[in-house]
């Protein structure tokens, strides 16, 4: 019986070329787009606790919050209002995904960039000049159209264009760029608090105009990927893009399989429809498990309690830039040692590292809040070395998701789905990203004022199910050229059942012999 993982790294053909300044400026310029994500998430959390902006926009909500005298910490901060605004962008985001499956696969993955950059920009431009609650509304739809635009087209792009044996390292870059823009959006939340006459949350809801630039003028300067122009006709074009890209002249074998994909691609005319075919139910189920487990990690719940904590020990105005920048800088530096192991290590070993450390934590936390916090939610004096155990727990849970579930559900999803489904199935991974992310969002305060505690065993459920899931399901794919993935399922022990060599008649979705040409180039 094959292995559970899979085949092993370097089975696969070994294409020529090197990491060159090219690729790896251009990588870097692409992952860039993450900011905008990033940005939004650090941003939008910490505007909302900003009085002059709660009693410009959301009056009633800051009456209500001025008059709750309770100490109980876990209802605190439970408004469905304000989270409605925040998570609003979600949806939008989700519905743009899905019109950006269409731009990215008929226009180029640079189009879609371009359009999430433009459409992010218009956000911010709208909601720094919000003069009443509508103007806000729209630009944070706009702002979410952007979003879905960018998680939709960025994740490919780099995939894409990078040489497979580092595919993981550059595609990571977009989580970095991510976890960079939320301490960025953090910090500047601080200063702009502090701002006399009430109006900093203009200079942060507008400041997001300056990672949308940046993903614009990106977008346009940036080469599309040679899978991309291929699929679109441009194949002469695409080879010598090939060619430079990789720093070699001999990109033959490659071009071959990029082409042969290309082929299988073009005979497929509704991807939609087609993704439901069995042969694409290993995709079709990442697309799905991936986003869904991601977000049921419960990574926002463990960091919202470190805000709950230091508010408690009485850090005042100061308690969100402290808990933010502790949980921000453990995030980026997480992220670049998966940065630095995921083509060494594999993805599945910071999946499964990943899920052991956050369980461990989770259930920790759990205990710790549980043994102070009680039932009725009032710790009343907390001692020093207990703050230190929680913040220290909660740090460690942070690391265990910025090196495994958090880049790795941008990256496993991207480097997974045949070229003819490619950009359909990336839409559905950021549709229920999104969808999940909304959930979560707009229920967990409710949650944590009820479940209390008991919340984070709740989320500590879904990992134990997730590693388990990646343990059996999820085949290793560091080493292998996306054009070549199709092997990972054949030769796993319970998806080779679906995938059939009959499937993929054509060439880089099939297995060749180094070298041989396959009939339709
Ligand atoms: C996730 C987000 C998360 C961010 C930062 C992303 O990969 O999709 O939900 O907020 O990482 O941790």
């Amino acid at each position: 019986m094959p292995a559970v993982g899979g085949i092993g790294p370097g089975s696969g053909k070994e294409y020529l070329g090197n990491l060159t300044p090219f690729v790896t400026v251009t990588c870097i310029v692409a992952a860039m787009g993450g900011l905008i994500f990033g940005y939004d998430i650090g941003i939008s959390g910490g505007v909302t606790t900003m009085t002059s902006f709660l009693q410009k926009f959301f009056r009633k909500v800051w009456e209500k919050k001025e008059a709750d005298k309770s100490t109980n910490q876990y209802c605190q901060y439970d408004s469905q209002t304000l989270t409605m605004f925040t998570s609003s962008l979600y949806l939008a985001a989700l519905l743009a995904s899905l019109v950006a499956s269409i731009v990215t696969r008929k226009l180029g993955r640079k189009l879609s960039m371009l359009f999430g950059g433009l459409l992010f920009f218009a956000g911010a431009l709208i909601n720094g000049f919000a003069k009443a609650v509508w103007m806000l509304i729209v630009g944070r739809m706009l702002l979410g159209f952007g979003v879905g635009f960018a998680n939709q087209s960025v994740p490919l792009y780099l995939s894409e264009m990078a040489p497979y044996k580092y595919r993981g390292a550059l595609n990571i870059g977009f989580q970095l760029s991510i976890t960079v823009g939320i301490l960025i959006a953090n910090v500047l939340n601080y200063f702009f608090a502090k701002i006399k006459g009430g109006w900093g949350w203009r200079l942060s809801l507008g400041g997001a105009m300056v990672p949308a630039l940046i993903i614009t003028i990106g977008s346009l300067v940036l080469p599309d990927t040679p899978n991309s122009m291929i699929e679109r006709g441009q194949t002469e074009e695409a080879r010598e893009k090939l060619k430079r890209i990789r720093g070699v002249d001999d990109v033959d074998e490659e071009f071959r399989d990029l082409v042969a994909a290309s082929d299988a691609s073009k005979l497929v005319e509704h991807p939609w429809k087609n993704i439901l075919q069995r042969k694409y139910r290993p995709h079709l189920t990442m697309a799905i498990l991936i986003p869904f487990f991601q977000q049921l990690t419960g990574h926002y719940v463990i960091m919202f309690m470190l805000l709950v904590l230091f508010n408690t020990i009485g850090f005042g105005s100061d308690a969100s830039l402290m808990s933010a920048v502790i949980t921000g800088v453990v995030n980026v530096a997480a992220t670049l040692v998966s940065i630095y192991g995921v083509d060494k290590w594999g993805r599945r070993f910071l999946f499964l590292e990943g899920g052991v450390q956050m369980l461990i934590c989770q259930a920790v936390v759990a205990a710790c809040i549980g043994a102070k916090f009680g039932i009725n939610g009032n710790p009343g004096d907390l001692p020093k070395w207990y703050a230190i155990v929680v913040v220290l727990f909660i740090c460690i849970y942070v690391a265990g998701f910025a090196w495994s579930w958090g880049p790795l559900g941008w990256l496993v999803p991207s480097e997974i789905f045949p070229l003819e489904i490619r950009s359909a199935a990336q839409s559905i991974n950021v549709s229920v990203n999104m969808l999940f992310t909304f959930a979560v969002a707009q229920v967990f305060l409710t949650m944590l004022c009820h479940l209390k505690f008991g919340l984070f065993l709740f989320f500590a459920f879904f990992v134990v199910l997730m590693s388990i899931f990646v343990y059996y399901f999820l085949p290793e794919t560091k080493g292998i050229p996306i054009e070549e993935m199709s092997q990972v399922w054949k030769s796993h022990w319970y998806w080779s059942r679906f995938v059939e060599d009959l499937d993929y008649p054509n060439g880089g979705l099939e297995m060749r012999k180094k070298g041989q040409v396959p009939k339709n180039v």
